[in-house]
C-alpha cells in the first residue's frame, strides 16, 4: 500500500477526551489522549485525524497541538452551520468521553527549507499551526498571513504570535486589510515553501499567484474537494473501466455510475476509505498498469502525472483498463 508519509495501513484508537476549550467564535479545540495516559503515534506537522462520530459519521480534523507532544492530539473544529460533525463536537462532546480515531494521517507534509510563507483563512489555520511551531523550532524565518474577519474571531492568535523567529501579519477583512496574494507572490524565491489552507477562493489565488514560482513550491490542504474535482466527479459519460486486483487475482468491471471502490467492494475487494470525495488519502492504491482519470484533491501536480497512485473513491482511467495493487 502507498502513503507518501510511509504509514499506509493506520489503525483506528480510543482516545478520552482530556479537554475542550473555546477558542474563537465558533471554534473550539478538543484534547484527546490515551485513556491510560500512554504515548500516542508520532504526528507529523500537516497530519490529520479520521474522529469517527455517533451514526457512522467520520470526520478529518487536522492536528493543531504541538508535534513534539506526544501524549496529546489537538483537534480544532469550527462548528458549520448544519454540519452534523461540528455540530456534534460543539453540542455533545464532553471532557471524559471516549472517541474513536483512525490515524494520524498526513497529505500535507511538512518539508525542509530556507523560509516559509503560511496563508491562512480562518479555521484552514488548524494545519498551518503545527508547521509554524516546527519552522520556529528550526530557527527557519516564517511569515503567517492570517485571513480572517477580524481579530476577535482569528482562532490560536494569541499562541501563533508569541512563537519565535517569524511574524503573523493579520489580514481582517472587517477591519479593512485584505491580502493581495498577487503582490505577496509576486517574486518567485528559490528555498521558500508556501503553505496555504483556507476557503477554495483563496487557495486558488495562491495557485495562481504561485504559478510561476518553482514546481512543487506552494502546497495546499483542502477540507473540501476542490471544485474542478467536483464537476469532473460530476461529469456524464464516463466510460466503464475493468480493473485488474493483481494481488486477489480477480477482475472487476465498473460501470459508468459506479465508483471504483464500490465496485470492488461489491466483488469483497475492500480498499480502507473514510471521506469518499478525494480528500483525504485513505484509499490511495497503487497503480501498476494504464492511465488514472484523477479527480481528487490531494494529489500534487508531478504526482498526478506520474499515474503511481489513485483515490479510488473518485478517481477514473483514462485506459479502458488499470491493473492496482489490490
Ligand atoms: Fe478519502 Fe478516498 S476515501 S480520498
Amino acid at each position: 500500500m502507498v502513503d507518501r508519509t510511509g504509514s499506509r495501513d493506520v489503525g483506528t484508537m480510543t482516545l478520552r477526551v482530556h479537554r475542550v476549550t473555546w477558542e474563537a467564535p465558533g471554534v473550539v479545540s478538543v484534547d484527546l489522549r490515551d485513556p491510560d495516559g500512554g504515548v500516542l503515534p508520532r504526528a507529523e506537522p500537516g497530519a490529520h485525524l479520521d474522529l469517527q462520530l455517533p451514526g457512522g459519521l467520520v470526520r478529518q480534523y487536522s492536528l493543531c497541538g504541538d508535534p513534539a507532544d506526544d501524549r496529546v492530539y489537538r483537534i480544532g473544529v469550527l462548528e458549520v452551520a448544519g454540519g452534523r460533525g461540528s455540530g456534534f463536537v460543539h453540542g455533545a462532546l464532553r471532557p471524559g468521553q471516549l472517541v474513536t480515531v483512525g490515524g494520524p494521517r498526513n497529505n500535507f507534509s511538512f518539508d525542509p527549507a530556507d523560509s516559509y510563507v503560511f496563508v491562512a483563512g480562518g479555521i484552514g489555520v488548524t494545519p498551518l499551526l503545527p508547521m509554524v511551531r516546527e519552522a520556529a523550532r528550526a530557527g527557519r524565518p516564517w511569515t503567517l498571513h492570517y485571513c480572517v474577519r477580524s481579530a476577535a474571531r482569528a482562532p490560536f492568535l494569541e499562541e501563533l504570535s508569541a512563537l519565535p523567529g517569524g511574524e503573523v501579519v493579520l489580514h481582517a477583512s472587517a477591519e479593512g486589510t485584505r491580502l493581495s496574494v498577487e503582490r505577496l507572490l509576486a517574486e518567485p524565491r528559490d528555498g521558500v515553501l508556501v503553505y496555504c489552507c483556507g476557503p477554495e477562493r483563496l487557495m486558488t489565488a495562491v495557485e495562481v499567484a504561485a504559478a510561476h514560482w518553482p514546481a512543487g513550491s506552494a502546497r495546499f490542504e483542502w477540507f473540501v474537494p476542490r471544485s474542478d474535482a467536483r464537476a469532473a466527479a460530476g461529469e456524464d459519460g464516463d466510460a466503464p473501466v475493468e480493473v485488474v486486483c493483481a494481488r486477489a487475482g480477480i477482475t472487476v468491471p465498473v460501470p459508468p455510475d459506479v465508483s471504483i471502490l464500490d465496485a470492488l467492494a461489491g466483488q469483497g475487494v475492500d480498499v480502507p476509505c473514510s471521506c469518499q470525495q478525494g480528500i483525504c488519502g485513505t484509499c490511495e492504491t497503487r497503480v501498476i498498469e494504464g492511465e488514472p482519470d484523477h479527480r481528487d484533491s490531494i494529489l500534487t501536480e508531478a504526482e498526478r502525472a506520474a499515474g503511481k497512485t489513485m483515490m479510488v473513491c473518485v478517481s477514473r482511467a483514462r485506459s479502458p483498463r488499470l491493473v492496482l495493487d489490490l
